[in-house]
């Protein structure tokens, strides 16, 4: 299946990065903390949802424009953070973002990517991208993140809640994976099965924490980054540092995260413009439910004035349909694109979202529908969804 052409769905796609990308970092990509539990109800929870045919309507004319934040968008999907994404392919973050941008849909950059924020708006020809923001115990470090965020001319701030301390993957542990990663036998053994990741690797020049390495006093190389990052996460973030990032920021701010409606009130109450439903794809609270089984609930308390989203566990555009018809206005995919970007670089990230879109495209006009923006739970056959 090393052809892209006979590639027909993300699963695809994962079989192909498991092969091409060295075991550590596919395995960092591929899994969630603890049990694994979350991490593998966020996708079963969606195959329960059944959508209800409908027959002999006029399909023509589809669309699955609409918007996210004010930003018009070719489907309700985006591109989720995801740290060390330059790791699954050289340059991983420019490319997808290139994807993103060809296919008119937001990209998202991690504060933990390897290609900076100058990289990505450079690589992009300065095209609109989104920046997310850890809150980390050195202040004048994100206020320098902000400020450069803003420079590399990113349209929105996403801000993750759900990170103060880290959930723990056993395979991450057991794989040596950390930075600088583990020089074991098994890692290098692998390294060597890999010749052409490995060659993609030192073809390129930006093989460190771009956003950190270089920009912080103390930390000049990869090695040095390791005991800085460390404890930099503020175990005390609060609502209150939501509120002086939204002033320091001034633009569109999304809270990433969520998953409780209690939360979904206070998210709604700072005055930011969507709240994401995020478990962090199975990452951190293992045991926490499927994001779409929390989802109704949260859309319900969430009121008019902020926009709500959903990440975690979308592997197909009938996903996207089904997050969409349960009240997320948006979607974020994480696995789906890395997949895809460590299998076929840049062509396997658009034919993810080529997949994705098909997919919503034509399960929404089974579904009796031709505009993304008339679909609600109507769609949904009644007992199989949350309420
Ligand atoms: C993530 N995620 C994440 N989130 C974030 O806010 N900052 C980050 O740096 C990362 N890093 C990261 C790395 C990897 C390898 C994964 C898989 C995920 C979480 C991410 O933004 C998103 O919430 C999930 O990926 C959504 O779940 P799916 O689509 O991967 O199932």
């Amino acid at each position: 299946m090393s052809d892209l052409s006979k590639i027909t769905c993300i699963e695809d796609l994962r079989v192909v990065a498991q092969k091409r990308v060295p075991r550590m970092f596919y395995d960092y990509a591929d899994s969630g903390s603890y049990t694994q539990g979350t991490y593998r109800d966020n996708e079963a929870a969606f195959q329960k949802i059944k959508l209800r045919q409908r027959v002999a309507v006029n399909m023509e004319g589809r669309s699955t424009r609409t918007t996210m934040v004010g930003h018009d968008v070719s489907m309700p999907v985006a591109i989720a953070p995801t740290g060390l994404t330059g790791m699954q392919h050289a340059d991983g973050e420019i490319l997808a973002a290139r994807a993103a941008k060809a296919f008119g849909i937001p990209f998202t950059l991690s504060t933990m990517s390897i290609c900076s924020l100058e990289d990505v708006a450079a690589g992009t020809d300065r095209h609109p991208f989104w920046f997310q923001l850890y809150v980390m115990r050195d202040r004048g470090f994100m206020e320098r993140l902000i400020d450069r965020a803003k420079a590399a001319n990113c349209s929105a701030l996403q801000v993750t809640l759900d990170l103060q301390i880290l959930g723990q993957r056993h395979k991450d542990i057991k794989n040596g994976l950390s930075t600088p990663p583990k020089p074991t036998i098994s890692n290098l053994i692998n390294l060597a099965t890999k010749p052409r990741w490995c060659m993609g690797m030192l073809g390129t020049k930006r093989r460190t924490f771009g956003n950190i390495v270089g920009h912080v006093d103390g930390v000049g190389d990869v090695s040095s980054l390791a005991s800085w990052t460390a404890d930099q996460f503020d175990p005390r973030l609060n609502w209150n540092d939501v509120e002086w990032i939204k002033k320091r920021w001034g633009g569109k701010l999304i809270l990433k995260g969520v998953m409780e409606a209690e939360d979904a009130r206070l998210a709604a109450q700072t005055g930011a413009d969507a709240l994401i439903v995020s478990n962090h794809g199975g990452r951190q609270l293992d045991g926490a439910p499927a994001t779409i089984d929390a989802l109704p609930s949260i859309a319900q308390a969430a009121g008019k004035d902020i926009e709500v989203w959903l990440d975690s566990g979308i592997r197909s555009g009938q996903d996207v349909l089904k997050a969409r018809a349960l009240g997320a206005k948006g979607t974020l995919i994480g696995r789906s694109f890395l997949y895809g970007l460590g299998a076929f670089g840049q062509e396997g990230v658009a034919k993810a979202l080529q997949i994705i879109h098909k997919e919503l495209d034509v399960s929404m006009a089974f579904c009796g529908h031709t505009d993304i923006n008339q679909v609600d739970s109507t769609i949904l056959v009644p007992g199989t969804y949350p309420l």
